[in-house]
């Protein structure tokens, strides 16, 4: 009971809604997700994202949430006492491993963030040809030391915030930024339907091309629905640890898989009407935000404030991402290793800057060195996308479905037995049956094993 009421929780219902869908709400879903239901198929894409998103995302949301409120622990600790005398914790390294993986590649594109956000409110960001802000941007990632120096300043800022801990730290930036989120992307979108591109823009977007739906497409909506929802590295059931005993799992599961589905599909209207009516292509990943997106916004009237506020939002939907993916590390060295806060969070954040270092020299200094034809920054991400966090989804759903204790579940599915719902039923169907079988295609699709099939 001691330990229970010194162990900190998210200490509104709000805080940790908006804690965990800062978690979700990442660069997966600015600009990864418009760019890929525009290019496979639109509206089909969307469609077969909307289905990966409730039949398996949302039960491996729940997987973890079941197994972190239950326990109030780390990773570790949690499959400790869920599978007591077994050598099943050692999974808890998986988790641990691939959230630091991931936070040393994805921070070195925060640090991008960073830097522009910082050339923006400057004004350096207006005033340039088209090809100059290409090659701005490869100025930039090819500077060992530009990239490394923001990448570490990103990392400091992480610190900073975790170090206040969860109520006054996670939970008061999520709770401030993630409405400023909402807000940001809101004037966005307005604006972005008044332009003249918005028609084409839109119809990128939503109208169905089923001609384009090939089984790996759907199998790639899967893998997006994983990365975007932060699932199977044990971040949800970090946060989980830390929500409320009267907190609806189910309820919680369903509004973040939803806030952060919106935010994807709100991306894509801000996106793409503005690419559009500028007569740009909508291209994938850093070209298209840190080179087509700055010279867009410098034409825009109000260009100054359009190309600040895009870098604000980016920069709040990435660093409550981070936030999430150290507290899995800072959790397990706390509980397990006794560490104090400070020092824990000191740790994850050395580890990361190292490992982000790395990763930021893979753009110039350390372009060469390859792991499986691959740099660090994505080996990294390949890594824990493709196979870690897959891994994890499985092992989670199948530890809710089969293993655990039936009444240890169904009392956090019910609260003890004070909630009902006819969602239940079908939802544990998912978590045995759909989500580790969908899983299972989609890691090994990711490891290539369907390619000469598909
Ligand atoms: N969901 C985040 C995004 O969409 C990324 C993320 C992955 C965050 C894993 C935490 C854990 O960008």
């Amino acid at each position: 009971m001691n330990e229970m009421s010194e162990r900190a929780q998210f200490v509104t219902r709000l805080g940790a809604i908006a804690a965990t869908v800062g978690s979700a709400v990442g660069l997966g879903n600015i600009w990864r997700f418009p760019y890929e239901a525009g290019e496979h198929g639109g509206g089909a894409f969307l469609l077969i994202y909307i289905v990966c998103v409730f039949l398996v995302g949302i039960p491996v949301i729940v997987s973890e949430f079941v197994i972190g409120r239950g326990t109030h622990k780390n990773v570790s600790g949690a499959l400790k006492q869920v599978a007591p005398g077994t050598p099943l914790h050692w999974f808890s390294y998986v988790g641990i491993v691939a959230s630091l993986m991931i936070l040393s590649f994805y921070s070195v594109v925060c640090g991008w963030i960073v830097e522009y956000l910082i050339q923006s409110i400057a004004g350096h960001m207006s005033g340039h040809s088209a090809a100059e802000y290409s090659a701005i941007f490869n100025n930039f990632v090819s500077s060992p030391w530009r990239s490394m120096l923001w990448t570490l300043l990103f990392l400091l800022l992480n610190f900073l915030i975790l170090r206040r801990g969860i109520e006054k730290g996670i939970e008061r930036v999520s709770s401030v930024m993630m409405p400023l989120l909402f807000l940001i992307l809101a004037i966005f979108c307005i604006y972005a339907l008044t332009l003249p591109g918005a028609r084409k823009g839109v119809e990128f977007l939503f109208v169905p091309d089923f001609s384009q739906l090939t089984p790996k497409v759907a199998i790639g909506a899967m893998g997006q629905a994983f990365f975007s929802l932060s699932l199977g590295l044990s971040c949800l059931l970090t946060y989980a640890s830390y929500f409320q005993d009267r907190d609806s799992l189910v309820k919680n599961a369903t509004i973040i898989a939803s806030l952060d589905t919106l935010v994807a599909i709100l991306a894509g209207i801000m996106i793409f009407p503005v690419v559009f009516s500028f007569g740009a292509q909508p291209e994938a990943g850093p070209k298209l935000v840190f080179e087509v997106l700055p010279n867009i916004f410098q034409q825009l009237p109000g260009g100054y404030l359009w190309s600040v506020l895009f870098f604000l939002l980016l920069f709040f939907a990435s660093i409550t991402s981070t936030i999430s993916m150290s507290e899995i590390s800072i959790t397990f060295f706390t509980e397990e290793h006794h560490m104090s806060r400070t020092r824990a969070t000191g740790l994850n954040t050395v580890i990361a800057m190292a490992f982000g270092t790395l990763c930021a020299l893979s753009f110039n200094v350390l372009g060469d060195f390859k792991i499986l034809g691959k740099t660090l920054f994505d080996l990294f991400d390949y890594v824990s996308s493709n196979v870690l966090l897959p891994v994890g989804g499985i092992f989670f759903s199948v530890m809710v479905g089969w293993y655990i204790n039936r009444t240890f579940v169904r009392d956090q599915l019910t609260n003890h037995g004070t909630l009902h719902s006819w969602v239940i039923k079908p939802l544990v169907f998912c978590i045995r049956f759909v989500a580790p079988i969908g899983i299972v295609l989609v890691f090994l699709y990711g490891l290539g094993l369907f390619d000469g099939l598909l």
